[in-house]
């Protein structure tokens, strides 16, 4: 493995998941791979649990870890070519990621959509560029289009917890918000779905379909009931719309998950990936109930990151 970007960097999904959950009965058998190796955390947005379990990960195997809140504390980056900079940017990106490939052995990058223009957040510039200058080994913290590290949390969260069932149902539901979010998260998780044995449904109201390059494989319905009828796990996520892009189409409250709504379930496990706004986009009781998995679901994220700076490591140094 070179970069960690998507799932197409993945050869074999379930012998990833397998060696992660190795990984993590045996956190530190690996503690000396990256001794004099240095990762890179470079966040262009906010984070914690990217941040802190992607640091972790680097430090069981032994990593300095270093990391820059680039949007509090770097210099203005400039990510376009071609523009004199007169403006407020003060570096560029071909130099910044230049440097910095000088200084780390791995780079991780946070670089989120502006939601402004669909083109040029799904042609994942930054993140491109970054791979490009940096000419070490990246993994992405969240693009433009995708999340892939939470993804794969996600998937060995979904295998830890899935019963004697062979194929358990999973939904991605829609989820209200006051704010228009990207869509990397659903991106991510529905195209990592369609890879795993899983019968997978995508639930959202008219206006919220994803891009059909991640979504090839799964059932999409419009209605949540009909999703949730015997769903084993529910996975809850706000997105704003791809076609009409980066608008709120509706902050439809129907849509919250509700304890009422889980009977219809196989008493499904509830995941979010996190940040929530509690009675918002998931019910408080659903949050603090038995079906909740959402902090195992974070836990996980330490193993994900390790074990893909693990491959990174045994394939490049
Ligand atoms: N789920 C997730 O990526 O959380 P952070 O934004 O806090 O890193």
């Amino acid at each position: 493995m070179r970069n960690f970007t998507s799932v197409a960097d993945v050869t074999n999904v379930s012998a990833l998941v397998n060696e992660t959950l190795d990984l993590k009965k045996n956190p530190y058998a690996f503690s000396q791979l990256g001794k004099n190796k240095t990762l890179g955390l470079i966040f262009l947005n906010p984070s914690l649990r990217t941040r802190l379990s992607s640091q972790k990960a680097g430090q069981n195997l032994g990593m300095e870890v270093i990391v820059m809140n680039m949007d509090k504390e770097g210099w203005a980056l400039e990510t376009r070519d071609g523009v004199i900079m007169n403006g407020t940017t003060v570096e560029h990106i071909r130099e910044a990621a230049a440097v910095m490939g000088q200084y780390f052995d791995v780079l991780g990058i946070r670089s989120f959509p502006g939601l402004q223009n669909r083109d040029e957040d799904y042609s994942e510039d930054i993140l491109q560029k970054f791979i490009k200058f940096a000419q070490i080994p990246v993994v992405s913290l969240e693009s433009g289009t995708r999340h892939p590290l939470q993804s794969l949390a996600d998937l060995i969260t979904i295998t830890e917890h899935s019963t004697a069932k062979p194929r358990p149902k999973v939904v991605l539901t829609w989820a209200p918000h006051v704010k228009p979010l990207p869509q990397a998260v659903p991106n991510s998780f529905a195209e990592w779905m369609c890879q795993a044995d899983v019968d997978f449904v995508i639930t959202h109201p008219h206006g919220y379909e994803l891009a059909e390059n991640f979504t090839e494989g799964a059932t999409i319905t419009y209605n949540q009931d009909e999703a949730l009828q015997n769903a084993d796990f529910i996975y809850v996520k706000n997105w704003s719309a791809y076609h009409d892009y980066g608008k709120i189409l509706t902050t439809d409250s129907g849509w919250l998950l509700t304890n009422e709504r889980l009977r219809i379930t196989n008493q499904g496990k509830v995941m979010h990936c996190l940040p929530v706004r509690r009675d918002l986009e998931l019910s408080s009781e659903i949050l603090d109930g038995p079906n909740s998995l959402v902090i195992p679901e974070a836990a996980n994220r330490v193993y994900a990151a390790q074990v893909v700076l693990k491959r990174i490591l045994e394939a490049n140094f």
